[in-house]
């Protein structure tokens, strides 16, 4: 298997089987912090998002972050730490920041589905699903509305309890669950780099579609 598709695969399979973000191929200690590649292509969620607007995206701003993360843990002992470890043990500052924002993309990119990829959601989560939200059609609806109602930047996630309980949780700039021991299972981003080109001002018209593009096989592979 050429590397290409090993870390394709990783990001794909490997958060789901071994634990959320340990197969993505993220620690330096072998070479460096990897930027996986996009599981579709770059026009692959039209027309929901441009390859303008995932070009910007990806390449620009989720490119950017490995690149100030390799210049920030340079010669330090983070930089042959996992993404994930940089996230759970860091103190707030720029080097969780970069490292959040490389991983939280990485998993984002996997949660979204080109059209008839959407997959279906296992059994076990849309049980969960009914029990803690009263139906998918509500957990959409209290999903869009808390990421609408996050003030400025972050990530609207969906993470399990170690018990299974389900929560939405909408968290500021480069927030993610495993710093409240939790396991991620879906997030959007809601930056307005996220949406700005295709959907300028509107957050809320670009959640009501992302609901609409979640790759479920892969969100409830997480659960
Ligand atoms: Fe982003």
């Amino acid at each position: 298997m050429q590397r290409r598709q090993f870390l394709q695969a990783g990001a794909l399979f490997g958060m789901v089987s071994t634990g959320i973000f340990s197969a993505l191929p993220v620690s330096a200690a072998d070479e460096s912090f990897v930027q996986p590649p996009l599981p579709y292509a770059l026009d692959g969620l039209k027309p929901f998002l441009s390859e303008e607007q995932m070009n910007f995206h990806y390449n620009k701003h989720h490119a950017g972050y490995y690149t100030n993360l390799k210049k920030l843990v340079d010669g330090k002992p983070e930089a042959k730490w996992s993404l994930e470890d940089i996230i759970i043990k860091s103190e707030p500052g720029p080097v969780f920041n970069n490292a959040a924002q490389a991983l939280n993309h990485a998993f984002f990119w996997n949660c979204l589905a080109p059209v008839g990829k959407e997959g279906k959601i296992a059994e076990k989560l849309s049980a969960a699903i009914d029990r803690d939200f009263g139906g998918i059609a509500q957990f959409k609806e209290q999903f869009v509305a808390k990421a609408t109602a996050l003030f400025g930047s972050g990530w609207c996630w969906l993470a399990a309890n170690k018990d299974g309980k389900l929560d939405i949780l909408p968290l500021s700039n480069a927030g993610n669950p495993l710093k409240q021991d939790k396991k991620p299972l879906l997030v959007v981003d809601v930056w307005e780099h996220a949406y700005y080109i295709d959907y300028r001002n509107e957050r809320g018209k670009f959640l009501k579609l992302f609901v609409e593009r979640i790759n479920w096989d892969f969100v409830s592979g997480n659960y």
